[in-house]
Protein backbone atom coordinates (compact mmCIF):
# COMPACT_ATOMS: atom_id res chain seq x y z
CA UNK A 1 0.00 0.00 0.00
CA UNK A 2 1.52 3.28 -0.76
CA UNK A 3 2.27 5.81 1.93
CA UNK A 4 1.78 9.48 1.45
CA UNK A 5 2.26 12.71 3.35
CA UNK A 6 -1.27 13.78 2.10
CA UNK A 7 -4.21 13.04 -0.47
CA UNK A 8 -6.55 14.56 -2.77
CA UNK A 9 -9.02 12.75 -3.78
CA UNK A 10 -11.13 14.39 -7.29
CA UNK A 11 -14.76 12.12 -7.31
CA UNK A 12 -16.25 13.45 -10.57
CA UNK A 13 -19.62 12.24 -9.80
CA UNK A 14 -21.75 11.97 -13.02
CA UNK A 15 -20.69 15.61 -14.11
CA UNK A 16 -19.05 14.67 -17.12
CA UNK A 17 -19.18 12.17 -20.33
CA UNK A 18 -16.24 9.65 -21.46
CA UNK A 19 -15.15 12.18 -24.09
CA UNK A 20 -15.30 15.18 -21.22
CA UNK A 21 -13.49 13.01 -18.87
CA UNK A 22 -10.54 11.76 -21.25
CA UNK A 23 -9.83 15.57 -21.72
CA UNK A 24 -10.00 16.11 -18.09
CA UNK A 25 -7.42 13.20 -17.56
CA UNK A 26 -4.90 14.38 -20.20
CA UNK A 27 -5.14 17.74 -19.09
CA UNK A 28 -4.68 17.24 -15.79
CA UNK A 29 -1.75 14.42 -16.50
CA UNK A 30 -0.10 17.09 -18.64
CA UNK A 31 -0.15 20.09 -16.00
CA UNK A 32 0.80 18.01 -12.94
CA UNK A 33 3.85 16.98 -14.79
CA UNK A 34 4.67 20.58 -14.96
CA UNK A 35 4.52 21.10 -11.52
CA UNK A 36 6.06 20.40 -8.32
CA UNK A 37 3.51 19.11 -5.72
CA UNK A 38 5.83 16.79 -4.00
CA UNK A 39 4.98 13.56 -2.61
CA UNK A 40 1.18 14.32 -2.41
CA UNK A 41 -0.88 11.28 -3.09
CA UNK A 42 -3.56 12.25 -6.18
CA UNK A 43 -6.94 10.05 -6.90
CA UNK A 44 -9.35 10.63 -9.63
CA UNK A 45 -12.46 8.96 -9.47
CA UNK A 46 -14.53 8.65 -12.46
CA UNK A 47 -18.06 7.12 -13.60
CA UNK A 48 -17.51 3.60 -14.39
CA UNK A 49 -18.38 4.50 -17.87
CA UNK A 50 -15.28 6.34 -18.11
CA UNK A 51 -13.31 4.44 -15.61
CA UNK A 52 -10.92 2.39 -18.21
CA UNK A 53 -10.50 4.90 -20.75
CA UNK A 54 -9.01 6.80 -17.87
CA UNK A 55 -7.54 4.46 -16.81
CA UNK A 56 -4.46 4.26 -19.86
CA UNK A 57 -4.53 8.25 -19.69
CA UNK A 58 -2.93 7.48 -16.09
CA UNK A 59 -1.13 4.63 -15.71
CA UNK A 60 2.17 6.29 -17.20
CA UNK A 61 1.20 9.19 -14.59
CA UNK A 62 1.70 9.76 -10.95
CA UNK A 63 -2.19 9.71 -10.52
CA UNK A 64 -4.35 7.17 -8.86
CA UNK A 65 -7.15 5.66 -10.54
CA UNK A 66 -10.35 5.48 -7.77
CA UNK A 67 -13.67 4.23 -8.45
CA UNK A 68 -16.85 5.89 -6.95
CA UNK A 69 -18.70 2.78 -5.47
CA UNK A 70 -18.38 -1.00 -6.37
CA UNK A 71 -20.91 -4.02 -5.95
CA UNK A 72 -20.20 -6.77 -2.89
CA UNK A 73 -19.97 -9.59 -5.03
CA UNK A 74 -17.37 -11.12 -7.43
CA UNK A 75 -19.60 -11.98 -9.85
CA UNK A 76 -22.57 -13.40 -10.97
CA UNK A 77 -26.55 -12.21 -12.01
CA UNK A 78 -26.16 -8.59 -10.71
CA UNK A 79 -27.58 -6.52 -12.91
CA UNK A 80 -26.30 -3.30 -13.21
CA UNK A 81 -23.80 -3.82 -11.19
CA UNK A 82 -19.95 -3.87 -11.00
CA UNK A 83 -17.28 -6.25 -8.88
CA UNK A 84 -14.35 -5.10 -6.58
CA UNK A 85 -12.36 -7.57 -8.79
CA UNK A 86 -13.57 -6.10 -12.37
CA UNK A 87 -12.60 -2.75 -10.76
CA UNK A 88 -9.22 -3.96 -9.62
CA UNK A 89 -8.48 -5.15 -13.08
CA UNK A 90 -9.08 -2.10 -14.61
CA UNK A 91 -6.44 -0.33 -12.47
CA UNK A 92 -8.37 0.97 -9.58
CA UNK A 93 -6.67 1.39 -6.46
CA UNK A 94 -8.99 2.90 -4.64
CA UNK A 95 -12.91 2.96 -3.95
CA UNK A 96 -15.55 5.25 -2.43
CA UNK A 97 -17.85 3.10 -0.08
CA UNK A 98 -20.68 4.90 1.33
CA UNK A 99 -20.85 8.19 -0.24
CA UNK A 100 -23.68 10.10 1.05
CA UNK A 101 -25.40 10.67 -2.48
CA UNK A 102 -25.41 6.79 -2.65
CA UNK A 103 -26.78 6.65 1.48
CA UNK A 104 -29.51 8.98 -0.22
CA UNK A 105 -30.59 6.82 -2.62
CA UNK A 106 -31.34 4.31 0.11
CA UNK A 107 -27.65 2.06 0.52
CA UNK A 108 -27.77 0.88 4.44
CA UNK A 109 -24.80 0.81 6.78
CA UNK A 110 -24.69 -3.27 6.36
CA UNK A 111 -24.73 -2.74 2.39
CA UNK A 112 -22.04 -0.40 3.26
CA UNK A 113 -20.51 -2.52 5.09
CA UNK A 114 -20.13 -5.62 2.87
CA UNK A 115 -18.74 -3.33 -0.09
CA UNK A 116 -16.07 -2.16 2.92
CA UNK A 117 -14.54 -5.63 3.29
CA UNK A 118 -15.20 -6.77 -0.54
CA UNK A 119 -12.88 -4.02 -1.76
CA UNK A 120 -10.45 -5.04 1.08
CA UNK A 121 -10.67 -8.71 -0.40
CA UNK A 122 -9.64 -7.25 -3.47
CA UNK A 123 -6.36 -5.40 -1.74
CA UNK A 124 -7.61 -2.13 -2.82
CA UNK A 125 -7.80 1.17 -0.57
CA UNK A 126 -11.38 1.66 0.89
CA UNK A 127 -12.81 5.62 1.19
CA UNK A 128 -15.67 5.14 3.59
CA UNK A 129 -17.80 7.94 3.49
CA UNK A 130 -19.18 9.43 6.66
CA UNK A 131 -21.62 12.24 7.56
CA UNK A 132 -25.09 13.90 9.04
CA UNK A 133 -27.98 15.60 7.06
CA UNK A 134 -28.97 18.91 8.24
CA UNK A 135 -31.75 17.34 9.56
CA UNK A 136 -29.75 15.55 11.68
CA UNK A 137 -27.52 19.04 12.71
CA UNK A 138 -30.66 20.37 13.65
CA UNK A 139 -31.81 17.92 15.70
CA UNK A 140 -28.99 17.80 18.16
CA UNK A 141 -27.93 14.05 16.52
CA UNK A 142 -24.76 14.70 14.31
CA UNK A 143 -22.54 12.93 16.74
CA UNK A 144 -24.73 9.91 17.50
CA UNK A 145 -24.79 9.00 13.72
CA UNK A 146 -21.53 9.43 12.77
CA UNK A 147 -20.38 7.19 15.48
CA UNK A 148 -23.64 4.31 14.17
CA UNK A 149 -22.20 5.01 10.58
CA UNK A 150 -18.55 4.17 11.59
CA UNK A 151 -19.62 1.40 13.70
CA UNK A 152 -21.49 -0.25 11.19
CA UNK A 153 -19.22 0.64 8.65
CA UNK A 154 -16.17 -0.70 10.45
CA UNK A 155 -17.76 -4.44 11.85
CA UNK A 156 -15.27 -7.25 10.76
CA UNK A 157 -12.29 -4.82 9.88
CA UNK A 158 -8.83 -5.94 11.77
CA UNK A 159 -6.88 -3.43 13.81
CA UNK A 160 -4.38 -2.95 11.59
CA UNK A 161 -6.49 -2.72 8.43
CA UNK A 162 -5.61 0.24 5.97
CA UNK A 163 -8.18 2.43 5.49
CA UNK A 164 -9.45 6.13 4.68
CA UNK A 165 -12.81 7.49 6.17
CA UNK A 166 -13.77 10.49 4.75
CA UNK A 167 -15.87 13.26 6.85
CA UNK A 168 -18.07 14.87 4.48
CA UNK A 169 -20.99 16.94 6.67
CA UNK A 170 -24.15 16.24 3.77
CA UNK A 171 -25.02 19.85 4.77
CA UNK A 172 -21.46 20.93 3.18
CA UNK A 173 -21.61 19.08 -0.21
CA UNK A 174 -21.68 21.10 -2.84
CA UNK A 175 -22.96 24.03 -1.09
CA UNK A 176 -20.25 26.91 -1.17
CA UNK A 177 -22.17 29.00 -3.51
CA UNK A 178 -25.28 29.35 -0.60
CA UNK A 179 -22.37 29.86 1.53
CA UNK A 180 -23.87 26.99 3.96
CA UNK A 181 -20.43 24.99 4.79
CA UNK A 182 -19.08 23.79 8.02
CA UNK A 183 -16.65 25.77 10.26
CA UNK A 184 -13.10 24.81 10.45
CA UNK A 185 -13.75 24.57 14.31
CA UNK A 186 -17.28 22.47 13.74
CA UNK A 187 -15.39 20.56 11.35
CA UNK A 188 -12.30 19.66 13.43
CA UNK A 189 -14.48 18.91 16.76
CA UNK A 190 -16.44 16.31 14.49
CA UNK A 191 -12.89 15.08 13.15
CA UNK A 192 -11.04 14.59 16.54
CA UNK A 193 -14.67 12.58 18.17
CA UNK A 194 -14.14 10.11 14.81
CA UNK A 195 -10.44 9.88 15.37
CA UNK A 196 -10.92 9.16 19.12
CA UNK A 197 -13.58 6.71 18.14
CA UNK A 198 -11.40 5.10 15.56
CA UNK A 199 -8.55 5.03 17.75
CA UNK A 200 -9.77 2.54 20.12
CA UNK A 201 -9.99 0.38 17.35
CA UNK A 202 -7.56 0.64 14.49
CA UNK A 203 -4.13 1.52 14.02
CA UNK A 204 -3.87 2.42 10.30
CA UNK A 205 -6.64 4.61 8.94
CA UNK A 206 -5.67 8.24 7.67
CA UNK A 207 -8.80 10.82 8.23
CA UNK A 208 -9.90 12.70 5.05
CA UNK A 209 -12.48 16.03 5.04
CA UNK A 210 -14.98 16.37 2.17
CA UNK A 211 -17.52 18.76 1.42
CA UNK A 212 -17.29 22.14 -0.68
CA UNK A 213 -13.50 22.11 -0.56
CA UNK A 214 -12.15 25.01 -3.55
CA UNK A 215 -8.61 25.68 -4.11
CA UNK A 216 -9.21 28.96 -1.69
CA UNK A 217 -11.21 27.09 1.40
CA UNK A 218 -8.49 24.41 1.12
CA UNK A 219 -6.29 26.28 2.97
CA UNK A 220 -8.17 26.75 5.89
CA UNK A 221 -9.38 23.51 6.08
CA UNK A 222 -6.05 22.12 6.14
CA UNK A 223 -5.57 23.47 9.35
CA UNK A 224 -8.00 21.02 10.74
CA UNK A 225 -5.91 18.84 13.32
CA UNK A 226 -5.51 15.14 12.42
CA UNK A 227 -6.80 15.71 8.29
CA UNK A 228 -4.60 13.93 6.36
CA UNK A 229 -6.22 14.96 2.87
CA UNK A 230 -9.38 15.30 1.35
CA UNK A 231 -12.24 14.09 -1.11
CA UNK A 232 -13.50 17.13 -3.78
CA UNK A 233 -16.17 17.36 -5.76
CA UNK A 234 -17.30 20.39 -8.04
CA UNK A 235 -13.57 21.87 -7.15
CA UNK A 236 -12.18 18.64 -9.69
CA UNK A 237 -13.88 19.25 -12.67
CA UNK A 238 -11.51 22.23 -13.99
CA UNK A 239 -8.00 21.03 -13.96
CA UNK A 240 -6.18 24.55 -13.92
CA UNK A 241 -8.09 25.50 -10.64
CA UNK A 242 -7.38 21.74 -9.23
CA UNK A 243 -3.73 21.93 -9.66
CA UNK A 244 -4.27 25.06 -8.36
CA UNK A 245 -5.76 23.57 -5.60
CA UNK A 246 -3.43 20.77 -4.92
CA UNK A 247 -0.56 23.50 -4.80
CA UNK A 248 -2.54 25.02 -2.13
CA UNK A 249 -2.37 21.98 0.20
P1 LIG B 1 -18.13 18.89 -3.29
O1 LIG B 1 -18.37 17.31 -3.21
O2 LIG B 1 -16.65 19.13 -3.19
O3 LIG B 1 -18.70 19.30 -4.61
O4 LIG B 1 -18.86 19.50 -2.13
C1 LIG B 1 -17.66 16.53 -2.30
C2 LIG B 1 -18.19 15.12 -2.32
O5 LIG B 1 -19.39 14.93 -2.52
O6 LIG B 1 -17.43 14.16 -2.15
Amino acid sequence: MKKFSKIIIANWKMQMDSEESIALAVKLVKLLAKNNIGKKEIVVCPSFLALSEVAKILKPSRISLGAQDTFYQEEGAFTGEVSPENLKEIGCQYVIVGHSERRAMGETDKLINKKFLAVLKEKMLPIICVGETLAERKSGQSEKVILRQINKATLGISKNQNFILAYEPVWSISTSNSGQVISVLEASKMISLIKINLSKKFTNFSLIYGGSVDKKSIVNFAKIKGVKGFLVGGASLKAKSFVELIKNL
